[in-house]
């Protein structure tokens, strides 16, 4: 493996750590999000130390940021502020943390909002299932830019703002990376709670610095992670004056592309797009709305199979019966029940060498079945019903799904 891939699949752990670590903190789990923002941090911190440059400094500031929230949850608001920059990112552990820290520590005026990874290395090959979703984002967003005098030609001309919107967990991140792949491109992606969180009272400020950086390239893609926490609908609650303006300055931003003499390709997604404000929903704003569906059976199988990796596997197990098995489960369900049901094997295959034995110990039925029973799918029906229905009333395209 290399270097890009090993940094890509942490970031994908890291996503994966930090998504759950908001869902446990929103479900009052305060421990187990404690755990999964420590996590999540490692990850960065990992990804850290293959990188350099700003790229490097840019990940540890962003995990600080990250264990310093993991350390102030359940405690007051102010402590979690006086925390920052105060050393209290060394929980991440002994040495490393430390030193990590130490690096990111006075360079924090430049702080940036975004995390820039350069040019994704996953590709549409990676995106598993949902080719009818793959499809029209090439024909709408991506070949446009490939047959600019054919789309001129025959008038289909389109906006470049992109919002993907489903389930938690169903690959909208991983389809934003891919995007950014087919272009070329570097993708800056923001996470819509960070903004708001790190940089009250300045997140418009923020976001005039991050178009300002993808100026700076001939093509750049923006990806707005968690898009409703940051173009949430405006209302008249003086409380959300900071919101509005957020709002406003995309707005700007977005309506300022024309004039822009390189390509930004906005990206957005969301759990919850009926949050967003309409405003933004317009021609010229995010026009392309893709709904990212739930795998499907033949997708779940092709999904086991990756996240399988190189793991020997029962040559009789049957993938359709595992399929069933987690029928209902979402793309990251699944992965971590695969990475169960091999960590199970590999800790038979452990005792068997301590035993001085010879061969290996496959990943069974058996094993998919355990951890499918420790893991049960994250997905809420009711929430399909919502994304549907909301896809429904807009004429968006629904693929098959379950
Ligand atoms: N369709 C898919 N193809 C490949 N991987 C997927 C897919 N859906 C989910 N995953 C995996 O599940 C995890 C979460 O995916 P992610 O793209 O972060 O989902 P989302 O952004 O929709 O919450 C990632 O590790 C990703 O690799
Ligand atoms: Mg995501």
């Amino acid at each position: 493996m290399d270097v890009n891939e090993t940094i890509s699949r942490r970031y994908y752990e890291y996503k994966a750590d930090y998504e759950a670590a908001q869902l446990a903190e929103r479900r009052g789990n305060i421990e187990g999000a404690r755990k999964l923002y420590r996590q999540a941090a490692w990850d960065l911190c990992d990804m850290a130390e293959l990188e350099s440059g700003e790229t490097r400094r840019q990940r540890i500031l962003h995990a600080r940021t990250i264990m310093d929230k993991a350390e102030s949850l359940g405690k007051e608001q102010p402590a979690s502020n006086a925390g920052r920059g105060s050393g209290s990112g060394t929980a991440a552990g002994p040495a490393k943390g430390a030193a990590m820290s130490a690096e990111a520590s006075g360079s924090q005026d430049n702080d940036n909002p975004w995390i820039s990874e350069g040019i994704p290395s996953t590709t549409f090959d990676d995106v598993v299932g949902m080719e009818d979703v793959k499809r029209l984002i090439r024909e709408r967003v991506i070949d446009q830019f490939k047959y600019p005098e054919l789309y001129a030609q025959y008038g289909l001309q389109g906006g470049t703002g992109v919002l993907l919107f489903g389930l938690p967990g169903t690959g909208k991140t991983t389809i934003a990376r891919a995007i950014a792949h087919e272009f070329n491109a570097p993708l800056y992606t923001v996470l819509g709670s960070d903004i708001r969180s790190k940089w009250v009272g300045e997140s418009e400020k923020m976001i005039s610095k991050l178009f300002d950086k993808a100026r700076s390239t001939p093509t750049a893609l923006i990806f707005f992670d968690d898009f409703d926490d940051l173009g949430k609908k405006r209302s008249d609650d003086s409380s959300s004056v900071h919101d509005n303006k957020i709002i406003v300055e995309l707005i700007n931003q977005m309506d300022g592309f024309k004039k822009n003499t390189n390509t930004i390709v906005v990206l957005a997604a969301t759990n919850r797009p009926w949050m967003i404000d309409s405003a933004l929903m317009r021609p010229g704003r995010f026009e392309h709305h893709f709904y990212v569906p739930l795998a499907n059976h033949e997708a779940r199988v092709m999904l086991i199979k990756m996240k399988l990796g190189r793991a020997p596997v029962d040559p009789d197990i049957d993938m359709d019966q595992v399929s069933d098995l987690l029928a209902g489960y979402n793309g990251a369900d699944i992965e971590s029940v695969a990475k169960t049901a091999i960590s199970a094997a590999l800790r038979r295959a452990k005792a068997m060498q301590d035993r001085g034995e010879n061969g290996t110990s496959p990943v069974t039925y058996e094993d998919f079945v355990n951890a499918a029973a420790d893991h049960k799918s994250s997905v809420d029906p009711g929430d399909i019903a919502l994304l549907r229905q909301y896809a429904k009333e807009r004429g968006i395209e629904l693929p098959e799904e379950l």
